[in-house]
């Protein structure tokens, strides 16, 4: 049996119904800090499995202790994390208590039940500004954020708890931009509040809950001026976890892998294959730069092509399709 935390969030919902469908039993747990309820149902229904789903946290250790006595979990996929970059700078401490005290109860109690198999949620802001794309696992990483920090530190206290003990088999995945729904328009992004990525404001923007997007600058070093990024369909990185789970379960050495397409669209790429799905214009606006952000990066994938023998198949117009129909059917998220 797989554990999932934070399962009914963007990645995990969809990461969730992709193992039930290769065959994983699987017990998911949330607090629901970031994510509905409600999503359990339209789980089962997509699935047309009853889900085994248990509410808490992971930072508490009674929750994690009567988690692995009532199951037998023989390996852990963790996306239970805070994930705002904005928010932590401005809330540091919820961050790294949240991420990373979360990430040590849970480690703690895997080890007291023998449990060594260990899927983390990395991501590509463990590179910060990487001097060159596309970015291969061995570029310098230096986290610019503190959201990032988290993830690079959680990332040296799994190697450190390798050394300590062989038993231990980590896969280190490294997320690009996730974007996209599930194809069924059932599940998708719902960030609780006003969203911070681009997928969703546009989203929100093609629907009118939003007057324009704002374009944070066109005067980068990149070809139409507007930020590039790694754009990956959602449902492609919950199938690289599916890879990653049946690596590690069937013994295989620990991995650390970029999950991208190798492809870099810009801003008004993602904008004008959004028009294309809707058939009209997506107002903007060109502002500012966001503080922060970078001009561009991608993936290097290739080397969980293969370790991994998975490749993202989604083209970025379907990303920008499948976001329309979640949009569409549920105008107002899982709320609609
Ligand atoms: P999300 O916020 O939709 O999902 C995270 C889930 O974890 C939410 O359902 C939330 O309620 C839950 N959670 C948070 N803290 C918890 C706690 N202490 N106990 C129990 N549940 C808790 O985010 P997501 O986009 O699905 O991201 C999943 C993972 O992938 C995170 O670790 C995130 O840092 C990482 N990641 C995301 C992106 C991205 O752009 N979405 C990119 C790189 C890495
Ligand atoms: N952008 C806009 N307008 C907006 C929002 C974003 O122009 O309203 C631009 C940004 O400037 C950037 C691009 O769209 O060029 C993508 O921005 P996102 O906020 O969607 O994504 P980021 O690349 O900044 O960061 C995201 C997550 C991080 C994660 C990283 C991993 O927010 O948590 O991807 O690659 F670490």
């Amino acid at each position: 049996m797989i554990l999932l935390t934070g399962a009914t969030g963007y990645i995990g919902s969809h990461t969730w119904l992709e193992l039930l469908q290769a065959g994983q039993r699987v017990i998911g747990i949330d607090n629901f800090i970031n994510s509905s309820p409600k999503v359990l149902a339209r789980l089962e229904k997509l699935s047309g499995k009853k889900l085994e789903f248990l509410q808490g946290d992971v930072c508490d250790p009674v929750f994690l202790e009567s988690v692995f006595q009532s199951f037998p979990i023989k390996g852990v996929v963790h996306f239970a994390s805070l994930k705002a970059v904005g928010e932590s700078y401005s809330n540091p401490l919820l961050y790294y208590e949240n991420n990373i005290s979360g990430l040590i109860a849970l480690l703690q109690v895997m080890q007291k039940h023998s449990c060594h198999h260990f899927v983390f949620s990395s991501s590509a802001c463990v590179y910060g500004d990487p001097d060159v794309s596309p970015v291969k696992e061995d570029a310098d990483l230096k986290p610019e954020n503190p959201y990032g920090q988290t993830k690079l530190m959680s990332e040296q206290i799994l190697r450190d708890l390798e050394k300590s003990d062989s038993k231990w088999r980590v896969a280190y995945l490294r997320y690009f931009n996730p974007i996209g729904a599930h194809e069924s328009g059932m599940i998708g992004e719902d960030p609780n509040g006003i969203p911070n990525n681009l997928s969703p404001l546009v989203a929100r923007v093609a629907a009118g809950r939003m007057e324009e997007l704002k374009v944070y600058g066109n005067d980068w070093e990149t070809p139409d001026g507007t930020g590039v990024r790694d754009y990956i369909h959602v449902v492609d990185l919950a199938r690289g976890h599916v890879k990653a789970v049946e690596h590690l379960l069937s013994g295989k050495p620990s991995l650390t892998v970029n999950l991208g397409t190798g492809v870099g669209y810009s801003v008004m790429d993602v904008i004008r294959a959004y028009e294309k799905v809707i058939g009209r214009p997506i107002p903007y606006r060109v502002t500012d730069r966001r503080p922060g952000d970078v001009a561009l990066y991608y993936a290097d994938p290739s080397l969980a092509r293969d370790l991994l023998g998975w490749c993202a198949e989604r083209n970025l117009e379907q990303m920008c399709a499948d976001s329309w129909r979640w949009q569409s059917q549920n105008p107002m998220g899982y709320e609609s």
